[in-house]
């Protein structure tokens, strides 16, 4: 068992950390609204620390699973951050979606301080991280990867190392361009069906046994059904994701013509209102007429 600090305990991170209390690992987690952190202890029976920084001291595993570049930057550079607290031989594994430059910028900075760093993105949704069942794309060393993988285990059930750092980052992008032109076809097919007079639920029970099956249509056509978008992954953290991906592609000289489209219906989702509702919301854009 090893000890481990656990920072950002949102929709992902909190069912993660909580997998690796049940497995009894020593785990220190930190949150910026600490009354979360309280209430993880208190069904956890972890321990909560004031700082990133107090996390990290003494852990042999430091992770991570915040919002977005910023709030991954703060947690680790700033004042009071992992970096300042983190021991020699100590590994930080980042389960944030952020840019692949910021994950290799990383990688030198703990390097610095003779600390791994694996870049360690997930896919699974929130669903994933409660079951434990995440798919995670990893870059950087493999003796770094190889290190975390018994500590990763306890959430995930698939763990790919992709290459050097920034490499599971990448990988990440190619996920949510995948991911981004099959919600907007998902809305747009469950959109016809009713529209056309269908029967949406009974479509999607023979459809989903054929071609045109997803992760997505399996796991999402109730709630879309139902307008219920109050959960998951939220719209804000795609456009986050998108717009990632969208730098990566204009530094590759590449155009991403579907992905760059989906990204502008998300705008609409947010004009909504909807920036925390679930991706699935494409197709409330499509009924709302926007
Ligand atoms: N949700 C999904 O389905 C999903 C799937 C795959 C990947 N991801 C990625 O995983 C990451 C987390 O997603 P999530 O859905 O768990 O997001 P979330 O529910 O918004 O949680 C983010 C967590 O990070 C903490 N945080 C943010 N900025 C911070 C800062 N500057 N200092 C300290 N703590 C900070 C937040 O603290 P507060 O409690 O104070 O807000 C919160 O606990 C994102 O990068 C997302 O893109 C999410």
């Amino acid at each position: 068992m090893s000890k481990i600090a656990f920072i950002g305990l949102g929709n992902m991170g909190y069912p993660m950390a909580g997998h690796l209390a049940r497995l009894g690992h020593s785990v220190t987690v930190f949150n910026r609204t600490a009354s979360r952190a309280r209430a993880w202890c208190l069904e956890h029976g972890g321990t909560q620390a004031a700082t990133p920084a107090e996390a990290a001291a003494g852990a042999d595993f430091i992770m991570s699973c915040v919002g977005n570049d910023d709030d991954l930057r703060q947690i680790i550079l700033a004042k009071n951050g992992v970096l300042e607290g983190i021991q020699p031989g100590a590994l930080l594994v980042d389960h944030t979606t952020v840019s692949a430059a910021l994950a290799r910028e990383l990688a030198a900075s703990l390097a610095v301080r003779s600390a791994g760093f694996i870049d360690a993105p997930v896919s699974g949704g929130q669903q994933g991280a409660t079951s434990g069942q995440l798919a995670i794309m990893c870059g950087g060393s493999s003796a770094d990867v190889e290190r975390a993988r018994p500590v990763m285990e306890g959430y995930a059930r698939a763990i790919t190392h992709m290459g050097p750092a920034g490499s599971g980052q990448l990988t990440k992008m190619v996920n949510q361009i995948c991911v981004a032109g099959l919600l907007e076809a998902l809305a747009e097919g469950m959109y016809f069906a009713e529209k056309a007079g269908l029967d949406v639920q009974k479509v999607i029970d023979v459809i989903s046994q054929g071609a045109a099956s997803s992760w997505q249509m399996v796991n999402r056509h109730k709630t879309m059904i139902a307008g219920d978008y109050e959960h998951g992954f939220a719209v804000d953290w795609m456009r986050k994701d998108l717009a990632i991906c969208l730098d990566e592609a204009r530094r590759l000289g590449l155009e991403l013509p579907v992905t760059e489209q989906v990204d502008g219906r998300y705008a609409r989702v947010q004009d909504m209102g909807g920036g925390r509702w679930d991706t699935s919301s494409l197709l409330a854009v499509l009924k709302s007429g926007r």
